[in-house]
């Protein structure tokens, strides 16, 4: 393979799949995927989601409509199955709004009841898994795109904490499907990489929440800029599964917790979903958490979504642009 022409828009599978020119995703975010940033890595030739975690359904349809009157591109839905209990009225948005969406993300649990609704619906599925064995089943399910998200991500990880690294190349071999890198990525290196490593395209939650569209507290996006080696924390890997975090006092007084061997029903109002909400969208850190993927240290400014994915764009078509002549099987 061409490495220069996976970035080609008509050679890339995901690009193809999803109607984009990069193959670049932003990553359901939990309460602060709003439309306007969904719109605007759409408009920068990535594709951007809505997310339902943390929304009524009425905010949730509202974002959505949000993000089609600021872009025509296509942009998708992200729904993680551990933040719903009925799916049905989230489904009849989707129905409503079948022309506007493109894809289905399912992230945070075990998709299998859902996916044949969806695929059925018309929209293109991914599957958002941390392990090769649970993307061989994505896939025998019926995933069109397989989200491989490694340990260093934010947010929910999965309970085998491989990272990034090791899981792309096994995942490759595990599938035939299209495989996009989650989890550490944020610039131009991370998507070659990821590429390089067997991915057809990349995922990036952390990245997107330090941008000017995120409906994120200006706080949590300072807070990444500023954030550095130690800025991480796993939480609840023993009750629930790891959840990573920003370091914050907050989430070392649950972390103590947990080391001293607390009730799990203790435990869990703490990292309810308004204790989110209290930091990512009201930017109280005192009373509150917040998802943050150790990437954090390498995020050095707040800028627009669409420069963010035209940047990476760019930078990695000249940086790949030396190999496009015969550089030949790098991914086989
Ligand atoms: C603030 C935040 C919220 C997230 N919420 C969700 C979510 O609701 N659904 C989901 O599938 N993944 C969620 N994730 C994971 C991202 O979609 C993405 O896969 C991950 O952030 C990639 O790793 P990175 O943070 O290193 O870029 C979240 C991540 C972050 C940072």
């Amino acid at each position: 393979m061409d490495i220069y022409n996976v970035l080609n828009p008509s050679q890339n599978r995901v690009c193809q799949l999803l109607g984009i020119e990069t193959p670049i995703i932003q990553g359901g975010l939990a309460y602060v995927g709003n439309g306007s940033l969904a719109a605007a890595v759409s408009e920068g030739g990535g594709f951007g989601q809505v997310g339902s975690a943390g929304r009524t359904l009425e905010n949730f349809e509202r974002e959505i409509i949000i993000a089609r009157s600021k872009t025509k591109n296509p942009f998708g839905v992200n729904i993680p199955i551990s933040a719903h209990t009925d799916f049905t009225p989230f489904f009849e948005i989707l129905k409503r709004h079948r022309s506007d969406i493109r894809a289905v993300s399912f992230g945070g649990g075990n998709p299998a009841p859902y996916i044949k609704t969806i695929k059925d619906m018309g929209f293109i599925t991914m599957v958002v898994i941390s392990s090769p064995n649970q993307a061989s089943k994505a896939e025998r399910l019926g995933a069109d795109i397989i989200i491989c998200e490694g340990y260093e991500a934010g947010g929910h990880n999965g309970k085998a904490e491989l990272t990034t690294f090791t899981l792309i190349p096994q995942v490759r071999r595990a599938v035939s499907v299209p495989v996009v890198a989650a989890g550490g990525i944020s610039d131009e290196k991370g998507l070659i990489a990821s590429i390089i490593l067997g991915a057809d395209g990349v995922q990036m939650g952390t990245r997107f929440v330090a941008t000017t569209e995120c409906e994120a507290h200006n706080h949590y996006k300072e807070l990444i800029v500023n954030s550095g080696e130690d800025s991480t924390t796993v939480l609840i890997r023993d009750i629930k599964g790891p959840l990573r975090v920003y370091k914050n006092d907050y989430a070392v007084m649950v972390r103590n917790l947990e080391k001293n061997n607390a009730d799990t029903e203790e435990i869990l109002p703490f990292i309810k979903g308004v204790k989110n909400k209290n930091a990512a969208i009201d930017g109280d850190f005192e009373n509150g958490y917040a998802a943050l993927g150790q990437v954090s240290s390498l995020i050095d400014g707040i800028i627009s979504a669409t420069d963010v994915v035209l940047e990476i764009a760019n930078k990695s078509k000249k940086i790949l642009r030396p190999f496009h002549v015969g550089y030949g099987s790098l991914q086989n």
